[in-house]
């Protein structure tokens, strides 16, 4: 298939996007999480095609992209506390309602609920509205790869398998959106650690839980069926160590083939030439914006054969660093 390379600073080149993702075609775009590929959400052949075109388990539901939060009605049947939440719409958050029937069995995975999300990004949001469909759309990488951060990773992930890419800037969360479910009147369970902060969900409502599946192995069900497959990860393996920077460089003296990812303040490791920082260890928000970037870069070079990385802090948008981290790792600790 040919892929169309398209530029979101040019009118026409949203147009064009639009018209395609109308007609029933897969297009790659960029929002302020991580570059989505979407398709009609009321089309399930198009649908289809976004699962063919990441090799992505079909149970796995996918998030449905609107222009404007009061859009849900249209799609889900909503409550006073969705409504509480649209404080942080447009912006990275996802939430989970029971859908109406015009959704399709191929976007939930035949689940009775619906993951909405409004995007932030302003050409995200202009494309959507451009389209007049809602958007189903996951992250734009080969199923369980990071997800792509800079246009550069959909070309390079995703040429001659979509028709078009809608080519944007990077991506200023870095991270996916959060995903939370609402249960009852006044309940929210994190399904997903993202760029909207459970300190934030708690000022809307007083009973905000994390879906334990975040921070631990896979045991059971988790609620969002994405958060069971091994994600976000690289080539290399990766290795999650817990310790001192002194501790770090005595344990990986005897290795070969490595890479380390760690922050600033770790001046020695940074001196060599297999490190990576991903910022200062208390900047939550640059090292969501880098992660990704980061562990792509890893894999461009061949010879590294594992990533050890430096656990990170898990306040604020640090809990969907480390939980990225976590699943990238297969929860891989190693404690020194
Ligand atoms: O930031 C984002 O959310 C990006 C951009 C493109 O918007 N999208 C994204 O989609 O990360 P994806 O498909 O990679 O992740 C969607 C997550 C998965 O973990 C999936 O299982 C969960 O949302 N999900 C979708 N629909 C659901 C539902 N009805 N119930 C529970 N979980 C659901
Ligand atoms: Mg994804």
């Amino acid at each position: 298939m040919k892929t169309e390379i398209l530029y979101d600073n040019t009118d026409s080149d949203i147009e064009r996007a639009a018209e395609l993702l109308k007609g029933g075609a897969i297009v790659a775009f960029p929002t302020e999480t991580v570059y989505g590929l979407g398709a009609n959400a009321l089309d399930s052949a198009a649908v289809k095609k976004i699962f063919e075109a990441k090799g992505r388990p079909s149970d796995n539901p996918l998030i449905v992209h609107l222009s404007y939060p009061q859009e849900a009605e249209k799609y889900a049947f909503t409550n006073e506390l969705f409504y509480r939440l649209t404080r942080f719409m447009p912006g990275p958050l996802t939430v989970i309602l029971k859908k109406r029937e015009n959704i399709p069995d191929a976007v939930t995975a035949g689940l009775d609920s619906v993951a909405l999300r409004v995007p932030y990004y302003l050409p995200a949001r202009k494309l959507i509205k451009l389209a007049g469909v809602p958007v189903a759309a996951p992250s734009a990488n080969i199923s369980g790869k990071p997800s792509p951060t800079k246009a550069q990773h959909v070309i390079d992930d995703m040429t001659g398998k979509v028709e078009a890419i809608l080519c944007g800037a990077d991506c200023s969360v870095g991270v996916e959106s959060t995903v939370v479910k609402i249960v009852g009147d006044n309940r929210l369970v994190i399904c997903r650690p993202g760029g909207v902060t459970k300190e934030m969900l708690e000022n809307i409502c007083s009973e905000v839980e994390i879906d334990p599946a975040v921070i631990s192995k896979f045991e059971g069900a988790p609620i969002s069926p994405g958060m069971k497959y091994k994600h976000y990860s690289p080539d290399a393996d990766v290795i999650l160590l817990i310790g001192t920077e002194e501790q770090i460089i005595k344990y990986i003296s005897d290795k070969s083939d490595f890479g380390i990812l760690c922050f600033d303040e770790d001046k020695h490791l940074l001196t060599r030439g297999n490190a990576l920082s991903l910022g200062r260890e208390k900047d939550f928000s640059l090292q969501a914006a880098r992660l990704f970037d980061c562990l792509r870069s890893f894999d461009k070079d061949k010879s590294i054969k594992t990533i050890y990385a430096r656990m990170p802090g898990d306040d604020g948008v640090g809990l969907a660093v480390r939980n990225r981290l976590l699943k990238a790792a297969g929860f891989d600790i190693v404690r020194l």
